[in-house]
């Protein structure tokens, strides 16, 4: 090659490196919306026929453009022959209080937009596409009958702290019944980002995280798949909301959904050449991704953005993105601080069955009276009032029991449709008379409904199930949904699934009765129009036990807590689980101080302190903590936080809310605050670490200036260790300020908690 030519190539390779590949760009005419401070800039546009947008922070593209739309079924898609009818703008600046929660109150201020497309008509399009759409068998409204196109809005609302859009069709639309094949909502990254992850899956978010690049996932999708009860992946790409990444600028960006409501779950599928996530809904049985009806909106999309972690924790996007509270009397929902007799079952040193006499039972059919019992059933009379005296003692509201019904003996595995009728205890249960004692020593208990995932038994016996629990006192039910779903072939995510979580959710609502959904969908907000609605479990919990990695609980927060509170169970102080259950193996991977920061750093108005009470019986004066801890806050201080790293909060309870559940009146809250008489101000502060141990220095600057406050400090000894010597703390006490810096080290996998009071 000639020294010219050479020249001549070197001269275009740095220019074309200079310019780099080009970054896609709206058309300069797009429509344009700003977050109310200004740094958010939304854009909108038709572009050839496809509506688009993308969202720029400070300037600078967090979502590239972006494409809108939906496959569908049975009629012409809606992908593609739009034109633009219109844009309304409207702002938004209200502040609304949650029944309970984080804070006492909530505001909620966006800037909208809503665009109007119509979709040329099916002549136009088949003439465009050189194809017939018109069925044949069709009566209703194609679209070419009427000579209207399909009318598709869609609704952005963006606030300082993300994105929200969803799809509207209205009423007076050529579209009324239609059948979604696949939602084509696009999330163009703008890098490989950094990901907090769990696989893809139709069933079940019990998974532990993983970090890693976009471009990481494909590898490790599939190895970090469990043998869960109910699993259904769709790709090796595929990843599941909430998910929160991290850009290489160190812009926290996270994409979640709002108000599933009559729709399909989605998850994301990734593009991890281009790194574009598309939504990937879950199907029906019959492998139909939605079935609408105009009129009707899809849930909300989101894009969660914050400059710091501690802001994505202090974000409200998606409870703002919800429906305000659809109950008119709501006295009836209080918090929960609980205990259960459950831990037992889990680690294997009880049974939740009765007897060993029956491989098979039969509802209504299996006389149990003329079994003999195995001796190993734990909700039994005299087990039962042991956990109910330790929970009075110590200041609890409830106690949930679980293996109270006949049916566990043949409950999992051979998708019965009628394994439970939610009614029936087991001879050694004296319902009426535990439910009695209970209530002598203040204590309610929970009910517990394992459906065994079939939810058409669950509904034949739901109302008679409600009415015992009213009629014995229960206010709070624990459902599950364990196994492959009844309707066969249905899956956990699919739309009557979410309409049956939902069906489950009012009809106890009528009731008066709250509930905690093990194994349901995970939450998108649901809680504001319903607080009933007061715990899921839907991500992987403590029972996983050994199972679950060091650093789980530091993205929680990030993810699956920015739908609603998680029952996650906190509170296993015997880490080693031979202790537990005799037999048994496996130790669990953290502190004992990791567990006490967990009340502070995850949120839940349903609290449960898990462990046995002779495990807790041994650790009195960290047991103490749990005690004094309260559950339900009007004000929270995000003071440190890195997804998979390491969490530290401070919260305020809800003095309100304190006693409000309580049947008796005593609270262990309460005491702490008035141990002398004197009415005290308390203030709580949690941290956890991931598999590093850690050093942070706790500000007090949250505190009121001017205000001398005793601290009772729970920390990891300094020789402790999650694997070697998870049980080693120090308990001090000292007075702080508002000035105050305190240097805490947490062990690997380890954490803290502070109790604070004022002097
Ligand atoms: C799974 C739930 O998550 C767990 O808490 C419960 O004990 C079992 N199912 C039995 O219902
Ligand atoms: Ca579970």
């Amino acid at each position: 090659m000639s020294r010219l030519r050479i020249l001549f190539w070197a001269g275009a390779l740095a220019l074309l490196v200079a310019c780099g590949p080009k970054a896609p760009k709206m058309p300069a005419d797009a429509v344009a919306l700003r977050s109310p401070d200004g740094k958010m800039e939304l854009k909108f546009a038709v572009v050839d026929g496809v509506p688009e947008y993308s969202l720029d922070f400070a300037g600078k593209a967090v979502v590239l453009p972006s494409r809108l739309g939906y496959a569908l079924l049975d009629r012409e898609s809606l992908d593609g022959g739009f034109t633009l009818k219109g844009t309304a703008f409207d702002s938004f600046d209200e502040t609304w209080e949650p029944v309970w929660g984080e804070e006492a109150s909530i505001r909620n201020h966006y800037n909208e937009l809503l665009v109007t497309l119509e979709q040329g008509t099916g002549v136009v399009r088949a003439a465009r596409e050189g194809v017939a759409v018109t069925d044949p068998d069709y009566t209703g409204d194609l679209g070419n009958a009427s000579g209207k196109g399909a009318v598709m809005q869609v609704r952005f609302r963006l606030y300082d702290d993300g994105l929200g859009f969803r799809y509207e069709f209205p009423q007076e639309n050529a579209l009324t019944y239609f059948k979604v094949e696949e939602e084509l909502t696009e999330f163009a990254m703008t890098g490989d980002h950094t990901a907090w992850w769990i696989p893809g899956d139709y069933d079940t978010q019990e998974y532990n995280y993983t970090e890693s690049r976009l471009s990481g996932i494909r590898s490790r999708n599939e190895s970090m798949r469990l043998g869960n009860a109910s699993a259904e992946g769709f790709s090796s790409t595929g990843v599941q909301t909430a998910l929160q990444m991290k850009t290489a600028e160190g812009l926290y960006v996270n994409i979640h959904e709002a108000e599933v409501v009559d729709y399909p779950t989605t998850n994301l599928l990734l593009d991890d050449k281009a790194f574009v996530f598309r939504t990937w809904l879950t199907p029906d049985a019959e492998g139909v991704k939605g079935r609408l009806q105009a009129p009707c909106k899809s849930p909300w999309r989101i894009v969660m953005v914050c400059e710091k972690a501690t802001d994505v924790l202090a974000s409200r996007l998606i409870l703002n993105l919800n429906e305000p509270c659809a109950l008119e009397d709501v006295s009836w929902i209080h918090p929960v601080k609980y205990m259960g007799v459950w831990w037992e079952m889990i680690t294997g040193k009880s049974e939740w069955s009765y007897t060993y006499d029956y491989p098979s039972v039969q509802l209504g059919v299996t006389d149990y009276a003329a079994s003999k019992p195995h001796g190993r059933h734990g909700a039994n009379n005299e087990n039962v009032r042991k956990y109910i005296d330790f929970a009075a003692e110590n200041g609890f509201d409830a106690l949930l029991i679980e293996g109270w019904n006949e049916g566990w003996e043949d409950w999992f595995g051979h998708q019965k449709d009628a394994v439970f009728d939610f009614v029936t205890p087991y001879p050694d249960f004296d319902l009426p008379a535990l439910n009695d004692y209970a209530h002598s020593q203040g204590i309610r208990l929970v009910m517990h409904h394992e459906t065994s995932s079939s939810t058409v038994n669950y509904e034949r016996h739901m109302e008679e199930a409600y009415q015992l629990m009213n009629q014995y006192g229960y206010d709070a039910v624990k459902s599950g949904y364990v196994g492959n779903i009844i309707p066969y072939g249905e899956h956990h995510y699919s739309q009557p699934l979410i309409n049956h979580y939902l069906y489950a959710i009012r009809e106890a609502a009528k009731h008066h009765i709250m509930v905690n959904a093990h194994e349901a969908v995970r939450p998108t907000g649901l809680c504001r129009t319903w607080p009933n609605l007061i715990g899921n479990e839907a991500a992987m919990g403590n029972e996983y036990r050994a199972g679950i990695d060091p650093g789980h609980t530091t993205v929680l927060p990030f993810t699956r807590l920015q739908g609603g509170p998680m029952d996650y169970t906190p509170g296993i102080f015997e880490t080693d689980m031979s202790v537990t259950a005799p037999g048994q193996t496996g130790k669990m991977r953290h502190t004992l101080c990791n567990q006490l920061g967990l009340y502070v750093t995850f949120y839940s108005p349903l609290q449960m302190a898990a462990d046995l009470p002779e495990n807790y019986a041994r650790f009195m004066d960290a047991f103490q903590f749990i005690r004094d801890v309260a559950v339900d806050w009007d004000k929270s201080v995000y003071l440190e936080a890195e997804p998979g790293a390491y969490i530290v909060t401070a919260r305020h309870p809800r003095m309100s809310t304190l006693d409000s559940g309580r049947l008796s009146g005593h609270s262990s809250v309460w005491e702490f605050v008035h141990p002398d008489g004197r009415e005290h101000d308390v203030w709580y502060v949690g941290g956890v670490t991931d598999e590093n141990a850690r050093e942070v220095s706790v500000k007090f600057g949250f505190l009121p200036s001017g205000v001398s406050y005793e601290a009772v400090v729970y920390a990891d000894a300094p020789d402790a260790d999650f694997e070697t010597n998870p049980q080693a703390y120090t308990i001090t006490r000292q007075t702080v300020t508002s000035g105050t810096v305190l240097p805490l080290r947490m062990a690997r996998s380890g954490g803290f908690a502070i109790s604070l009071r004022s002097l």
